[in-house]
């Protein structure tokens, strides 16, 4: 039978752009239909796509949110900041569908935070970032550090309470740097104190600087991880048993069609999660978007607790634990930056927690758990009580990494079969 006209046009289309880039059919192949990928993915691999999602979903609701927006921090003739106004007023009320693309925007920032942390967990139970992944993890980690600095600008923009305060305290915490502190501090924010140039460059480089810097490293992740290939569950290396006539690995199959349908099946349930947050609890309890930021930024009025958004919480948790100004920041930076290392840490033999023994499991489980109450620790008033556990839980988070090299080396490993077993 004959295709149709659309089929037809299509591939007539197709081959009009294939001669004159010749370059790009291969390209499709090498990263889609010819791109082997383990075939025991399981459901923590849908969060490198579902990453990829909600980047889109950010950008395109970026740039809706920037037809209507204002960094502006003067006050209109309600005595209202210009920002506060474009938001909560103009967005918020007055532009069709407008709640709707910013409810978008703020659930898809702490969205992407739930979905970059178990992407990260993911690699930790499978060994993810282990040779020969040690670039892609390293540049995912860059990754991380910027979406951390578009969330912080991000959340200033609004200039509510929170945004404003928030950003005095964390700016701040530069002033610790002996020497350049002060100079740091001023430079960062334009002004000798939080103020509309403050909001200006933030607007900036939310809007424009760091997604481009984003896009790039993500390209990067990619193209890092397209040239070694994915690990998997079972953490066997699938190039080592290959057919011996295509030279295709016997426990590979093609990501597309195959993984782009997985993946638009978790995409389809995701964005229904997405979509319920969205239209019921926009706020979360306060958790995506705090109380104090539905009241216009005043720099006479310090809120009652000054305190992030939830994914920054186990890190200022580690920061309010120490109780000197400098030594916290440096706590807190460490915090981070000790990721990078972590292919380096991990001495295990084998890469995937399903061949390592219990005390590893263990370890990574308290680990786990641990992180998660410093958020919640970070969130609180700072009792005594709270401070003393954020302290032990920040010790454990170091002596977990710092320990790693030896601990990651002990215990009865299982053996790595050649081929990802049946049962997967
Ligand atoms: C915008 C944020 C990010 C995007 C869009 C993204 C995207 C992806 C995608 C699509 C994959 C392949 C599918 C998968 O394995 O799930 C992947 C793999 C990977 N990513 Fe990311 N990623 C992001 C952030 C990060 C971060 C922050 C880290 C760690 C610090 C990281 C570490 C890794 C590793 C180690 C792999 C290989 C996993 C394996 O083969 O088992 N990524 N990423």
């Amino acid at each position: 039978m004959k295709p149709g006209f659309l089929i037809r046009a299509l591939n007539g289309g197709l081959g009009w752009v294939n001669e004159r880039a010749p370059g790009m059919m291969p390209a499709y192949r090498k990263h889609m239909t010819e791109y082997y990928a383990p075939k025991n993915f399981n459901l923590w691999y849908y969060f490198g796509s579902l990453a990829l999602l909600v980047l889109v979903n950010q950008i395109v609701t970026g740039i809706f949110l920037t037809m209507h927006y204002k960094p502006d921090a003067s006050l209109n003739e309600f005595g209202i900041p210009h920002a506060f106004w474009s938001v909560e007023n103009t967005i918020m009320r007055d532009v069709d569908g407008g709640a709707i693309i910013r409810y978008m925007h703020s659930t898809g920032a702490s969205l992407f935070f739930v979905v970059v942390y178990l992407h990260m967990f993911r690699g930790l139970i499978y060994g993810s970032y282990q040779k020969p992944r040690e670039l892609v993890w390293v540049i995912g980690m860059l990754i991380f550090l910027v979406l951390m600095a578009e969330a912080f600008m991000g959340y200033v923009l609004p200039w509510g309470q929170m945004s404003y305060w928030g950003a005095q305290v964390i700016i701040n915490l530069f002033g610790a740097i002996p020497g350049i502190g002060e100079g740091l501090t001023e430079w960062i924010r334009g002004d000798y104190l939080v103020a509309d140039a403050t909001l200006n460059r933030f607007f900036a480089l939310h809007v424009i600087a760091l997604p481009l810097v984003l896009l790039l490293l993500v390209v990067l992740h990619l193209g890092a991880l397209h040239e070694v290939g994915s690990n998997n569950p079972e953490g066997v290396d699938i190039k080592k048993v290959k057919d011996k006539e295509t030279g295709i690995p016997k426990d590979g199959i093609p990501f597309h069609p195959y993984y782009t349908v997985k993946d638009l099946f978790g995409a389809g349930f995701f964005m229904i999660i997405a979509a319920f947050i969205i239209f019921f609890t926009p706020a979360m309890g306060g958790w995506f978007l705090e109380w104090d930021n539905f009241i216009a930024a005043n720099p006479m009025v310090t809120p009652e607790h000054i305190k992030p958004v939830w994914y920054f919480t186990p890190f200022y948790a580690m920061l309010r634990a120490i109780p000197d100004k400098l030594f916290g920041v440096i706590v807190m930076g460490g915090a981070t930056m000790i990721l990078f290392l972590l292919p380096w840490l991990d001495k295990s033999p084998v890469k995937s927690i399903r061949y390592r023994p219990m005390l590893h499991k263990l370890l990574i489980a308290i680990f786990a758990v641990g992180f998660v109450v410093l958020g919640w620790l970070g969130a609180q008033s700072g009792s005594d009580t709270q401070k003393l556990v954020a302290q032990i839980l920040t010790f454990y988070y170091f002596a977990f990494f710092i320990s790693m090299p030896f601990w990651s080396r002990m215990g009865q490993f299982k053996a790595v079969p050649d081929r990802v077993p049946a049962h997967d």
